[in-house]
């Protein structure tokens, strides 16, 4: 048998657990919880034809739209596989065995994830006792020799993110380094650095799909960095990581922004629904800027995780992180009233 690289070796396997979901509320993966627009739908119906899927992917007409959707040049942006695969690209393309990665601690698992896989030195620091942003002490955590920091805007799963002016002093205490902004839950938050990647040549920002457009079974995300840095990470990644399927849909997805004003202040209502309804009960909840609230379930975190599954209404612990919390996803009013109803009959 072919002993694996040291790094491989190290790693615990990774397994998410997103089997038999299907017919539950779906209330753990901080997915769109109705799907996505029609629009996308009906413009895979009209476009995918055998001689389109015969076909590798093309991406220009594709680059120039979304580039003009974001406000960037094309030259600026890089299509990928998830934010997922951004996060692989950028490390893959800066990040030796051994150099040294920033990561907050608890955030995304796949910074961490494809950090190990490299073989960095990881330095993790902890969100504060209120789950707010530890600004000062990432700051004080940045060293000349540190290589990429990766942090998510408003963060995963704490629900708590950072403006926009506070993350320019990170940006100069690290020049050396690439600093990864992710905006997966941007829709719900409203704050952004991507104009700011015009001054900063180490500031990188990303984007997916998965969340309020409801493409997550697609796998498209976008990577936006200075044209220079972009050339380095498109050498990084596999040609044609990205598929037309993909591609298509998310190009019928920008043109909808009803749908996705829609849905994000559809969302917005049903979070302050939970808020309150977890207040009623005395449940703590903390502060959120994305589709999911993160509350205390102490002790019982797992059982009431298992009980609302029983009930057909999943959602998260994540008590092995941040003890007794459990992460409940963001959907339609209707859900919310669902959730609550459910969790109140075993509270
Ligand atoms: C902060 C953050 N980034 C990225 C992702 C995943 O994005 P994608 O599906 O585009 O790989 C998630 C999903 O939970 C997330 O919480």
């Amino acid at each position: 048998m072919p002993e694996p690289r040291a790094a491989v070796r190290k790693m615990d396997a990774y397994s998410p657990p997103t089997e038999g979901r299907r017919d539950a509320l779906r209330l753990d993966f901080n997915e769109n919880t109705v799907g996505c627009s029609n629009a996308v739908i009906e413009c895979l119906k009209s476009t995918l034809t055998a001689d389109a899927l015969s076909i590798y992917p093309e991406y220009a007409e594709a680059k120039r739209e979304l580039a003009e959707f974001f406000g960037v040049a094309e030259d600026e942006i890089l299509f990928t596989n998830g934010t997922d695969e951004a996060i692989q690209v950028l490390i893959n393309t800066y990040i030796d065995d051994g150099d040294e990665v920033v990561l907050l601690r608890p955030s995304y698992a796949m910074y961490r994830f494809y950090a190990q896989l490299a073989g960095a030195a990881i330095s993790e620091v902890d969100f504060s006792a209120d789950l707010s942003f530890p600004l000062e002490r990432l700051l004080d955590a940045i060293r000349p020799s540190t290589r990429a920091i990766l942090i998510a805007n408003p963060n995963n799963p704490t629900g708590t993110g950072i403006d926009a002016a506070s993350i320019e002093p990170i940006l100069e205490r690290a020049p050396n380094a690439a600093v990864l902004i992710d905006e997966a839950y941007f829709e719900f938050s409203g704050v952004t650095v991507l104009p700011r990647i015009a001054y900063h040549p180490n500031l990188f920002v990303s984007r997916t799909f998965s969340k309020v457009y409801g493409m997550a079974a697609m796998r498209f995300g976008c990577l936006f960095s200075q044209a220079g840095n972009v050339n380095f990470l498109h050498k990084a990644q596999s040609p044609y990581s990205v598929n037309t399927v993909a591609v298509l849909a998310a190009r019928a997805a920008v043109r909808d922004r009803d749908y996705v004003r829609d849905y994000v202040c559809e969302a917005l209502a049903a979070r302050e629904i939970i808020c309150n309804g977890l207040r009623d009960l005395a449940i703590r909840a903390y502060p959120s800027q994305a589709n999911f609230i993160l509350f205390k379930a102490g002790h019982r975190a797992i059982p009431v995780r298992d009980e609302l599954r029983r009930r057909g209404v999943l959602v998260r612990d994540r008590s092995y992180e941040i003890p007794g919390a459990v992460r409940v996803t963001v959907g339609t009013r209707a859900q919310a009233h669902r959730f609550l109803e459910e969790l109140r009959s075993i509270w």
